[in-house]
């Protein structure tokens, strides 16, 4: 569990589900994604997330604002998959309901984040990838001190010739993110 200013970070219930199905069939939210997900594959997800949290004691938290709102979304950390050409490597990554967009919560939460990745588990390096438009994405990298690696890529999920296939991928040293 990790507290902030305004935001708790915390393992899932199944209370978060429902809202992060809902989250996840908004077209502005899913709008640098391939696709919107069915409720069946954000529940899927939600489960994969609190089972590797379980796991490993840390993940892509659900983030609350106690006292008001259960859950927003989720921000943290995940080991993204084998055939990513920068794998293996930790990502910082998030995902909020719009209602939450452009109160800096993305933000607050990813410095939070960085903090454990650096401090506790003590990572030499954290990445964050996402498509060539998101834009509010990449402020949030920039902002927590990331930089453009000008490594883009090929998402090896996004089919060949789809529009958000190519990814940039950010990068932050812990050396980087202590000079910071
Ligand atoms: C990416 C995403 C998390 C960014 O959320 P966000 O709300 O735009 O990001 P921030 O938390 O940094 O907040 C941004 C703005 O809040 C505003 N703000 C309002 N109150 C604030 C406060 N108290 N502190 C800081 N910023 C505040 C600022 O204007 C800030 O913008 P600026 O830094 O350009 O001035 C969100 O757009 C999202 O969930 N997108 C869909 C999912 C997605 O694409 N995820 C990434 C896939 S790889």
């Amino acid at each position: 569990m990790l507290k902030t200013d305004r935001l708790l970070l915390r393992q899932w219930t199944e209370d978060d589900f429902l809202p992060f199905a809902e989250m996840c069939c908004d077209k502005e939210v899913m709008a640098h994604f391939p696709k919107l997900q069915t409720r069946d594959e954000s529940y899927e997800m939600g489960k994969k997330i609190l089972s590797l949290i379980n796991e490993r004691g840390w993940g892509f938290w659900a983030v609350e604002i106690p006292n008001q709102y259960k859950f927003i979304g989720f921000v943290g950390l995940h080991t993204p998959k084998d055939s990513m050409p920068f794998s293996p490597c930790v990502e910082i990554g998030w995902r909020l309901s719009k209602e939450h967009w452009n109160k800096g919560y993305a933000t607050e939460a990813a410095e939070a984040v960085l903090e454990y990745a650096f401090n506790t588990l003590d990572l030499e390096e954290v990445v964050s990838f996402t498509t060539l438009a998101n834009e509010r994405s990449k402020a949030v990298m920039k902002k927590i001190g990331m930089c453009d690696s000008n490594q883009n890529f090929m998402h090896p999920d996004v089919e060949d010739f789809h529009p958000q296939r190519e990814h940039v991928l950010y990068k932050i040293t812990k050396s980087a993110w202590q000079k910071n």
